[in-house]
């Protein structure tokens, strides 16, 4: 690579994670990176380096929600669901959340953990964020009810064919990153530092599109073709914080959380591929090429719900899964952060297990997210394909208080602290 400007470890360090003292960039500010960074080297030659190195972007500390919610999707996940040690209290899931808090905070800013096996491994962070949950079960039993949020499983959903090993677990930590070896570090270092305390019942990977693969900004494509996740709250929307951060007063220890779902959704992909390209974007209600609504031409075209063609037809149909993930009341929205997931399976005729980790985060999943779920399971062409196999819902605590851990002002309180438990 003779005349190509190169980043070598001390380059990545002054420009980076260290450089930045931890408080890094994140997708949006790219450039802020650049800007920081010494001009590369002049290049005798072809070059593709044009700065430093997506690995060494961080993601800022977000003040009072944790990150990974609203961070721009990474293009890996890994959903690591952890059920706490039989008799584990109060006290054990406090110890435990300090070291995985240390983790991710370390981590995600390009400096090994503490007793770091490979710290090699943490030096380009590649966007790492760590976003932590609790449980139904964890809420009812190890926090006190004067600072608990409010947290109902799921109603059952008729369509539903939930199997057990992705069900409901005490613990989940979204991991994301966009780079899948740093990635793979990360859990490991989480999963070794909750062992005393928590055994894993399942983790779930997820991927959308690698970074560089399509301009920024791009909207994902699921694994049945679609662009998938156009209508979206965004943080330039007005009603984006009463969407997905729970308004409560400063005082609320669960101030600045939210609540998560996850849903383990298997594509019936052999199927799918059977069904033209017409019969295919009418299911969705929007076309496969640009992801335009059926009555539109760009993607972020309105849809027309009330277009008919030439037989009086309407054009998307009602049935179809935009118009029955619609709502008319603008309150039943929520925040979709979905990745694809396919894993070998010889016991299927196709090989593999292919579908969507649809997780969605919303201040309020009784009110934002249930009604929209009932109405997919009551009526949506897209079942045809798609069956739910996983379900978990997660109170999602505010970040760490400064020096703190996730889940700090929940668990310890200034009546009582961990002690007790
Ligand atoms: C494998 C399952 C699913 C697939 C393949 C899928 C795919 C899609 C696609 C392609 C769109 C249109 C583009 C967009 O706006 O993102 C869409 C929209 C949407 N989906 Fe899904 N989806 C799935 C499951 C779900 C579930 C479980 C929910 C919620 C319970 C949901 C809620 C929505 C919402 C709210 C929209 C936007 C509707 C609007 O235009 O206002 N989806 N989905």
């Amino acid at each position: 690579m003779a005349g190509g400007p190169r980043w070598d470890r001390r380059n990545l360090l002054r420009t980076g994670a260290a450089a930045l003292g931890g408080a890094g960039v994140g997708w949006s500010a790219a450039t802020a990176v650049a800007a920081t960074a010494p001009a590369p080297p002049a290049a005798s030659g072809p070059t593709t380096v044009v700065g430093p190195p997506a690995g060494a972007q961080t993601v800022p500390a977000l003040g009072r929600h944790q990150t990974g919610i609203a961070t721009t999707p990474q293009a890996h996940l890994a959903l690591v669901g952890w059920d706490l040690k039989p008799g584990a209290g109060r006290r054990d899931l406090a110890r435990m959340m300090r070291l995985l808090s240390d983790d991710a905070a370390r981590l995600g800013a390009g400096r090994p953990a503490l007793a770091d096996t490979e710290p090699d491994l943490a030096l380009h962070p590649a966007r790492l964020t760590v976003t932590f949950g609790f449980g139904p079960q964890v809420l009812r039993t190890l926090v006190p009810a004067q600072r608990r949020p409010v947290l109902e499983e799921l109603p059952a959903f008729s369509r539903d064919e939930l199997e057990e090993q992705w069900s409901q677990t005490d613990v989940v930590a979204q991991i994301c990153c966009d780079d899948p070896v740093t990635l793979a570090h990360a859990r490991r270092m989480l999963l070794k530092d909750a062992r005393p305390f928590a055994e894993v019942r399942w983790i779930q990977h997820g991927f959308r599109t690698a970074r560089g693969t399509v301009p920024e900004g791009t909207t994902s494509r699921n694994l049945m073709g679609q662009v998938d996740g156009t209508v979206n709250p965004t943080e330039a929307d007005p009603d984006f914080a009463p969407l997905v951060w729970t308004q409560t007063s400063d005082t609320d220890p669960f101030a600045g959380g939210t609540f998560l779902v996850v849903r383990r959704i298997r594509m019936q992909l052999d199927r799918w591929d059977r069904v033209d390209r017409a019969g295919r974007e009418g299911v969705i209600g929007r076309r496969l090429d640009t992801g335009a609504p059926l009555t539109g031409t760009d993607e972020f075209d309105a849809p027309d719900f009330s277009a008919t063609d030439h037989l009086g037809l309407p054009v998307i149909d009602p049935a179809s899964h935009v118009a029955r993930a619609r709502s008319s009341d603008p309150t039943q929205r929520f925040l979709r952060r979905a990745y694809n997931y396919t894993e070998p399976d010889p016991r299927r005729s196709t090989g593999e297990d292919s579908g969507l980790l649809f997780l969605a985060y919303a201040a309020d999943l009784a009110r934002q997210f249930v009604p929209v779920q009932q109405r997919l399971d009551e009526l949506d062409r897209l079942n045809a394909w798609v069956t739910t196999v996983g379900s978990a819902v997660y109170a999602v605590p505010p970040a760490a208080p400064a020096g703190g851990y996730v889940g700090q002002t929940l668990l310890e309180g200034a009546d009582d602290g961990v002690a007790d438990s």
